[in-house]
């Protein structure tokens, strides 16, 4: 039998994708288990619910630091102690730093809230929506030293109707999240994930 992956989940803020992740692992018979969760903020509520569910939490920003390198070395030093196989960014509204996904690369993965590349960057959701968009998304994928640019393994279509408000909207986008989050992360911790170019294959 093969051990479970370890996977630690990096949140600024609300962690409801966290969550997901915390409750299709409690429901199911995982292939990777969430040992640490880490913020930039103090204040993020998902350190709340890592301590809830008795996962180790870890808490520091580039402030802390002489400069952006040590941050990203502390990071690297954090994932490396803790033997991480899988880098979940779920709500981490910080650029990754160039090590860290050197360190790190094809074992970390993201979720935004638009199907990309379209309304890269932090406001997806409303972006989209200003743009007039009939149709947005989630976009699950890879990370790379671009912006939301690495190779996508899961894209979940959402409908904008017509009186569609920014918090409807973001209702709908949450729903989908939380329902393939969790998937895309144990399709890679079953190993079901082969990068080939841009492309991501799932396989069976
Ligand atoms: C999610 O909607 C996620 O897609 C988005 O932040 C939210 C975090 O929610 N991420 C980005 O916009 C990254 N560019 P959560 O803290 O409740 O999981």
């Amino acid at each position: 039998m093969t051990s479970k992956k370890k996977i630690a989940v990096f949140a600024s803020g609300f962690g409801s994708n966290l969550q997901a992740i915390l409750d299709y692992q409690s429901a199911s018979k995982p292939n990777g288990e969430v040992v640490l969760v880490f913020s930039n903020n103090k204040a993020a509520y998902a350190l709340e619910r890592a301590k809830r569910h008795k996962i180790k939490t870890a808490c520091f920003s580039p402030s802390d630091f002489a400069g952006r390198e040590e941050y990203d070395k502390q990071i690297v030093k954090m994932l490396d102690c803790e033997d991480i196989d899988l880098v979940v960014l779920a709500g981490y509204m910080l650029l990754l730093g160039k090590h860290v996904i050197e360190c790190y690369r094809n074992r970390i993965i993201n979720i935004h809230p638009a199907l990309l590349p379209s309304f890269k960057g932090t406001h997806g959701i409303k972006d989209a929506l200003e743009y007039g968009v009939k149709i947005t998304g989630v976009t699950v994928h890879f990370v790379d030293e671009g912006l939301d640019s690495g190779p996508i393994i899961i894209q979940e279509t959402v409908t904008v109707s017509q009186d569609e408000t920014l918090e409807s909207l973001e209702e709908k986008i949450h729903r989908v999240e939380h329902a393939i989050y969790p998937l895309a992360v144990d399709y890679f911790c079953s190993g079901r994930l082969k990068i080939s170019g841009r492309k991501v294959i799932i396989t069976t």
